[in-house]
């Protein structure tokens, strides 16, 4: 029976597994790790026959539709607050589901190692059972699967209507086509507070594990020591969310002079619960002109990936007009796609912003032109460990 490759491509790849997993051991470097899994991934890969790959990636939607399910029937939540084994009967009784349901999601979740099954019928927490009652992981499959499924279903036909032509524009994407509306998410996204939520719960927590900018870019280096003690205001996050990262800037500079300033849409804001003796709201339009002028930092986190590049031409064309030359830095933390040989995390983050903003991830290249294009200048392009975002550090021409 052929599998994807030869015995002796699976001899090889053996071989790289082998190899990453030791340099990763060695050196506990996270860009190791990363490609340690990723040769791993290529040795299962090339151990699934062809045609029985075809079904798991056509079926693989009923794993995050389970993780869904199970999310509502509290199986994750039981198993943890028991940890221990827990019966089937037991697990249906939590919400009087039928059992011959709640098995039929656990065979899925065993199969996928995000529950344990100790013995016929009986289930234990696995690691990702407990992943699963944090909050921001939960936040992440209720948007992604709530939010994003149903338009994620009809992105083949809307890209076929449009004979296959790269979408731009936040009113006219796949989001709009499946939900039959004419307005961006941001705006949209209110009249569902439920969905709100766990929009503004899941970028909390959208660094997943991976450290955040604080930890590996230099902070007191490029951004504090230039700071003016006198200036006015420090940093500026610019649409924000619920203030998370400025709240994570604070813990981490608590002395640091200047007023650190949150802005964001004002049903955001009013949603947010950050220490308002160190951090001011200050509610936006980012189309609209920057309304404070003159900070060190204006830092921006996700937010250009959200939007077309006509749109961001608008929106930093706003921002430039409030900082000050030589003075003002703009730190841009997103992910930078690699020309070649790309990781997949921000390979299926393009996607998922083409579901939700009909927007797009971007190449080096691609953001230089945009800043450019804009007035700035591109300083330094700071690369994260392993596969998460980067820091764009740029400043007025
Ligand atoms: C992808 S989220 C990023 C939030 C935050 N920077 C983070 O990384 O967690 C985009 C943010 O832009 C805000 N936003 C969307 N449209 C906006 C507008 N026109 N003016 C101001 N903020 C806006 C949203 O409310 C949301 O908080």
């Amino acid at each position: 029976m052929a599998t994807t490759v030869s015995d002796e491509s699976i001899d090889q790849l053996q071989y790289q597994v082998t190899q990453s997993l030791g340099a990763f051991q060695c050196q506990r470097e996270e860009t190791d790790r990363v490609a340690a899994l990723k040769a791993a991934q290529r040795l299962v890969n090339a151990l699934q026959k062809p045609q029985d790959s075809v079904y798991h990636l056509a079926y693989s939607p009923t794993h995050a539709m389970c993780v869904r399910i199970a999310l509502d029937m509290d199986i994750f939540a039981t198993l943890t607050e028991r940890n221990g084994p827990v019966s089937l009967d037991d697990l249906a009784a939590v919400k009087k589901a039928s059992p011959i349901l709640v098995e039929r999601v656990l065979r899925v979740l065993v199969g996928i190692d995000y529950v344990g099954e100790c013995d016929t019928r009986v289930y234990i927490a696995t690691t990702m059972t407990r992943q699963l009652t944090d909050r921001l992981s939960i936040s992440v499959i209720k948007f992604i699967f709530d939010v994003g499924m149903p338009t994620l279903a009809k992105v083949p036909e809307f890209l076929r209507l449009q004979d296959h032509r790269n979408p731009e524009g936040a009113t006219a994407g796949p989001l709009q086509f499946a939900e039959k509306i004419d307005e961006p998410i941001w705006t949209w996204l209110r009249q569902n507070p439920e969905n709100l939520d766990s929009c503004n719960t899941f970028m909390e927590g959208d660094r997943g594990a991976r450290p955040s900018w604080l930890e590996w870019f230099p902070v007191e280096e490029r951004l504090l020591c230039g700071a003016n003690p006198d200036a006015e205001t420090l940093m500026v996050d610019v649409a924000g969310g619920r203030g998370h990262d400025l709240a994570g800037f604070l813990a981490r500079y608590p002395d640091a002079p200047g007023r650190l300033v949150l802005e964001d849409l004002p049903y955001v804001l009013e949603e947010s619960t950050v220490d308002v003796q160190r951090i001011e709201k200050q509610s936006f339009d980012l189309f609209k002109p920057q309304p404070i002028h003159g900070a060190r930092i204006y830092y921006m986190k996700f937010i250009l990936h959200d939007w077309s590049d006509e749109e961001n031409h608008v929106i930093l064309t706003q921002l430039a007009g409030a900082m000050k030359q030589g003075y003002s830095k703009l730190i841009i933390e997103e992910f930078v796609l690699a020309d070649r040989d790309g990781a997949m995390l921000p390979a299926m983050w393009d996607w998922e912003m083409m579901i939700f903003c009909n927007s797009m991830e971007r190449s080096k290249s691609h953001w230089t032109r945009l800043l450019e294009g804009a007035g700035f200048h591109v300083i330094k392009f700071w690369a994260p460990p392993g596969d998460g975002q980067g820091i764009i550090e740029a400043e007025l021409k």
